[in-house]
């Protein structure tokens, strides 16, 4: 069983993801940490995350440790993830990971949730269960802006960056983001985390495949 979650930055799928894991005893992978990493890295090493070598580079250069880092979740390495993840020698060189990942989940599991932006298009077109989740850009910096504390900038930054983010994210030539023509689309701007996860429990349990939440 291979679920695919995608959608823009904090919709609710790290949330969701992580939850639909656990109760379909199922491997859990956050594969935007691995964009992230690439992105801290490119930066760690004095480069520019335009530079197509350098991000390669370090992509392929990644290991366990680099997706620890403490640094990972800032907003500001979102900006930069999404400046290297829209490289496709970047893709290319992550791709097989999350492939075999999903195919041979660890510690025997007997499945994979992946959560990200093309998963349901590129990374495993042939998922058995896609969620597209989304909400109202509103709602989604409000809710980053919650999660990021005391480390928050302004809300009406966070918007700002958010805005720019996805737009990347969906104007890039590899990998865009947009729904596959196969998902199921959960707009959680009006739901909180128990009522997403109902209507994705139920639509990955066979109860509700209508397309629609
Ligand atoms: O947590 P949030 O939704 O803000 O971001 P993320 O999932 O950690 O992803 C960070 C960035 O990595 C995104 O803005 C994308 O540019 C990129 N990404 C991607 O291109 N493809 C994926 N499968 C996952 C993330």
């Amino acid at each position: 069983m291979i679920v695919a979650v995608d959608g823009p930055a904090a919709a609710g799928k790290g949330t969701l993801a992580r939850r639909l894991a656990a109760h379909f005893g199922l491997a859990y992978l956050d594969t935007g940490s691995l964009y992230r990493a690439v992105g801290l890295r490119v930066l760690r090493a004095g480069a520019n995350p335009d530079d197509t070598v350098a991000a390669e580079a370090a992509a392929r250069g990644l290991t366990p440790a680099d997706l620890t880092d403490p640094e990972l979740r800032a907003e500001a390495t979102g900006a930069v993830a999404s400046k290297v993840a829209a490289q496709p020698a970047v893709r290319a060189a992550l791709l097989q990971f999350q492939r075999d990942f999903a195919r041979n989940p660890p510690a025997g599991a007997k499945g994979a949730v992946l959560d990200g932006r093309d998963i349901g298009t590129v990374v495993i077109p042939d998922a058995d269960r896609k969620l597209f989740v989304t909400a109202s850009p509103e709602e989604r910096a409000r809710r980053r802006w919650a999660e990021l504390g005391a480390k928050a900038p302004p809300l009406a930054e966070v918007e700002r960056t958010m805005a720019e983010r996805d737009r990347r994210d969906q104007e890039r030539a590899a990998a865009p983001l947009k729904p596959a023509p196969d998902a199921f689309l959960l707009d959680t701007s009006d739901l909180d985390i128990d009522a997403a996860f109902a209507a994705a429990k139920a639509y990955i349990s066979g109860a509700n495949t209508s397309g629609t939440n």
